[in-house]
């Protein structure tokens, strides 16, 4: 499912099962401090699929640990980008000279909870969620709003090494298109790589909202 929300420069590769017999690589292990059972598990789920989708790309599967606030060092040449969540994992991976920035996640498709949504949402983002609920209730607006804001952030700290709070990026969803923009209002301040404006594409499956990111290069590097 996640090749389809990304360009074919991109390779992706997911998973609707836990890979219990797959072992992360020692430096990889190294990185994730949590002793849980069910946190090793996804964490293991999510190096798998990102070792899959390196070898699709044509690049050798190396050791990707979790770098600063836990995002994947990815090889230099490389970006991409993990999400997990209960019955499904996802990576995707692009050569930096097609691709500069990736972001991805996915939700189960359930109301996201009131208070989370007063959180995450900014005002104007909160009055179209509840006009899309009204309007189109078979789909769970308020959970891709979220699960686009996720992305975002995924696609901004490898680039610009900032975390980003949730009322700094203001998303505007396409319900007909499946697609969203999302606009971070501080001029230059999404850094070298990043437009002013990001596009992703959004998909409801079964079970899941996915959202997906991918900041072509610019021109020159390609
Ligand atoms: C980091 C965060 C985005 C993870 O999202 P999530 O929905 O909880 O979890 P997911 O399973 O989809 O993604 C987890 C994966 O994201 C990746 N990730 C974690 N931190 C990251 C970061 N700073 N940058 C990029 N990727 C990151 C990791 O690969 C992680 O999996 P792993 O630890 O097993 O390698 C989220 O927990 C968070 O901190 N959000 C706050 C910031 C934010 O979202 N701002 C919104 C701006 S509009």
């Amino acid at each position: 499912m996640i090749q389809e929300l990304v360009p074919g420069r991109v390779a992706g590769w997911d998973s609707f099962e836990d890979q219990p017999r797959f072992t992360p690589h020692p430096a990889e292990a190294a990185s994730l401090r949590s002793t849980a059972p069910a946190r090793r598990q996804e964490f293991a789920n999510g190096r798998y699929c990102a070792h899959r989708a390196l070898r699709r790309l044509g690049t050798p599967a190396v050791a990707i640990p979790a770098g600063d606030r836990g995002a994947p060092q990815w090889p230099d040449q490389v970006v991409g980008s993990i999400t997990h969540c209960p019955g499904y994992t996802a990576a995707v991976v692009a050569r930096r000279t097609r691709i500069s920035a990736l972001g991805i996640d996915a939700e189960p498709h359930l109301p996201l909870p009131e208070d989370v949504l007063e959180f995450v949402a900014r005002p104007e983002e909160h009055a179209r969620v509840r006009r899309l609920l009204a309007e189109r209730p078979g789909m769970r607006w308020d959970r891709l709003l979220f699960s686009a804001k996720e992305s975002v952030y995924k696609t901004w700290f490898p680039v610009t090494g900032r975390f980003l709070g949730f009322h700094e990026a203001g998303i505007r969803i396409d319900p007909e298109a499946g697609t969203f923009s999302a606009r971070i209002p501080d001029p230059g301040g999404t850094g070298p790589g990043l437009p002013e404006e990001l596009t992703g594409r959004w998909r409801v499956s079964g079970d899941l909202v996915v959202t997906a990111i991918a900041v072509p290069a610019p021109e020159g590097e390609r």
